[in-house]
């Protein structure tokens, strides 16, 4: 796809999609609970789409009517062995959540998914889910295909995560739920909490403190109504474009505000964003707000520790801004970005100084130069859809034709990308 960026303004009112991390979870919930979960907003992305044939292969009903969903659960003892082999894809939520559940279960199964997920590290999960009693095979101790054996005694563990990984400590969540005892996780950092919050939203014996959680499998969850909020991840992508390209002015709606997800809007802050919330609401236990964001001069910022779990997934569109920004930013303790759907440290440094940014990798980030001189260029997309977009914004800003190669990983999480787009301009114009 070619962008002919540098004179680009955004302008006007968009409405945020499902948020992908919370669309998997009512599915996964929904299904081993009882009765019926009615989910609304859900993303119909690619990843959240193969979690629900997943469920289905499973022996699940779940019906689509009008863009609501509802999901007949089984509860936690009712999932059938699918005939086939389970699919993800290209979702790691998917995988290494729903092994949690897969763990749980009198059968045997067979979970892959596409090329991208054959390269994500699955020991993470194996190793803890493995301390419970779980039966799981992979490639090389690490890698999918993974096959999960049924095994007749699951216990209750204390695990000390040394990674702060809201999949990791989903899918332990999910195992707890079939084991005899408590189970008690910690985190070094607090990660996204959606699974603790639709957990005891679904009524499950679960208590958060601080980076703690301690989950009491006596009582199991109950089905409910879900309405999505929108996904702030993919947002992001019109945060930072209002906020680098000039004379911007744009409002979202319908945002999710959860505080473990929100780390991109303290940092943006932090760099003098204009950016006002507003219309704060919660539903199902999760915060949304409104959102007005304008055309800002940014300055660099340092950005590590505690806040990188939460924006882990915006850092490859919070370099764009960095880039945009005056100074120097430094992102540290961001080494997970090398396991994401492509080493997002490589693919964002890469991407960035072909465009003429002075942008450094290191070994657990990157350092970035700021300047208001950014070029067009070819661009990569890596197969990675948070790369894609984050590289359109930042083609906009750029004087010139940029050239992206491959868009299609869009699908993955933001199917509706480009039809948000031409709400704030007229993109035929600048293609
Ligand atoms: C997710 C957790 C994060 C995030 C991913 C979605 C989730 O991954 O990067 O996009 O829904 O739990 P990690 O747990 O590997 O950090």
């Amino acid at each position: 796809m070619n962008i002919r960026g540098g004179n680009i303004t955004l302008k006007g009112e968009i409405i945020a999609p499902g948020d992908k991390s919370i669309s998997h979870r009512a599915i996964m919930l929904g299904a081993i609970s009882e009765g019926e979960t009615i989910i609304h907003n859900f993303l119909f992305s690619e990843d959240c789409i193969n979690t629900i044939n997943i469920f289905e292969d499973m022996g699940v009903n779940i019906k689509i009517d009008n863009k609501i969903i509802k999901v007949k659960g089984v509860g936690l003892n009712g999932l059938k062995k699918s005939a086939k082999k389970l699919y993800v894809g290209n979702s790691g939520t998917t995988i290494r959540l729903v092994s949690g559940i897969l763990s749980g279960q009198k059968f045997s199964t067979e979970i892959l998914g596409d090329s991208s997920i054959n390269r994500r590290p699955m020991k993470r999960i194996i190793e803890p889910l493995s301390m419970m009693g779980a039966n799981i095979k992979s490639k090389d101790g690490n890698y999918p295909p993974l096959k999960i054996l049924s095994s007749n005694k699951l216990n209750g563990i204390k695990y000390k995560q040394n990674i702060a990984s809201a999949q990791v400590k989903s899918s332990i969540m999910f195992l707890s739920l079939y084991a005899k005892g408590i189970t008690k996780i910690i985190e070094p950092y607090k990660s996204r909490d959606h699974t603790e919050r639709m957990m005891k939203y679904f009524g499950v014996d679960i208590v958060q403190k601080n980076n703690t959680i301690i989950i009491n499998p006596k009582i199991k969850p109950l089905a409910k109504e879900v309405i999505v909020p929108g996904d702030i991840s993919s947002i992001s992508f019109f945060i930072v474009g209002a906020l680098i390209l000039k004379d911007s002015h744009i409002t979202i709606r319908n945002v999710g505000y959860n505080i473990t997800r929100r780390g991109i809007i303290d940092v943006l802050n932090t760099m003098g964003a204009n950016i006002k919330i507003f219309n704060c609401r919660n539903k199902n236990n999760e915060e949304i707000v409104d959102m007005e964001v304008k055309y800002s001069r940014l300055n660099g910022v340092e950005i590590k520790g505690e806040v990188i779990p939460r924006l882990i997934d915006e850092i490859p569109i919070i370099a764009v801004a960095a880039s945009c920004a005056e100074g120097k930013t430094v992102i540290k303790n961001a080494s997970e970005l090398k396991v994401k759907e492509s080493n997002r440290i490589f693919s964002t440094v890469q991407n960035l100084s072909s465009m003429g940014i002075n942008i450094e990798e290191t070994d657990d980030g990157m350092i970035i130069n700021g300047s208001n001189k950014i070029l067009a260029a070819s661009l990569k997309s890596y197969g990675d859809h948070r790369i894609v977009m984050s590289m359109i914004i930042a083609a906009f800003k750029a004087k010139g034709t940029s050239n992206i190669d491959d868009i299609n990983s869009i699908e993955t999480s933001y199917p509706d990308f480009f039809k948000t787009l031409n709400k704030l301009i007229d993109f035929n114009e600048f293609k």
